[in-house]
């Protein structure tokens, strides 16, 4: 059983560093890998717009540029900026998409909370049913 209270309690640290001056919409994940490491991630917006990245994908990039690509959970926070999330946030779809290249996703934990008391628990197969991965492309190799 995974420790989801010290996974969002990760989050709810990595949030606080989202940079976030246009959405003013803050995000928090921690990626807990194989090794039992957790890797932070925020929001990171630009004034361009598109080239900004959300907080998971910003916890996947730095953990795989470091050689950590095993993961077995990822929780997410997130809300208006300077107040506690309000709700439960869901990754989206281009996230759930970067997930899908480095896990299995009948075993990998999508943890969505608003804080370590109110959460929800998916595995990513849940949240990206029928997902292309690499396996469509490297089964034939
Ligand atoms: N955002 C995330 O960081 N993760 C999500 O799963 C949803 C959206 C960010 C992107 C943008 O900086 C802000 O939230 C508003 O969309």
């Amino acid at each position: 059983m995974l420790d989801y209270e010290k996974l969002i309690t990760e989050a709810l640290c990595a949030r606080e560093k989202a940079y976030v001056p246009y959405s003013k919409f803050s995000v928090g994940s921690a990626l807990l890998c194989d090794s039992g490491e957790i890797i932070r991630g925020c929001n990171i917006e630009n004034a361009a717009y598109s080239p900004t990245n959300c907080a998971e994908r910003t916890a996947v990039f730095k953990a795989v540029s470091e050689g950590k690509k095993e993961f077995k959970a990822i929780a997410v926070v997130g809300g208006p900026k300077d107040a506690p999330p309000a709700e439960i946030i869901s990754p989206c779809g281009v996230c759930r998409q970067v997930l899908m290249e480095f896990c299995d996703p009948y075993v990998f934990e999508v943890i969505m909370a608003k804080n370590t008391r109110e959460y929800k628990v998916y595995k990513l197969d849940e949240l990206l049913p029928e997902g292309f991965s690499p396996k469509n492309l490297l089964k034939n190799k």
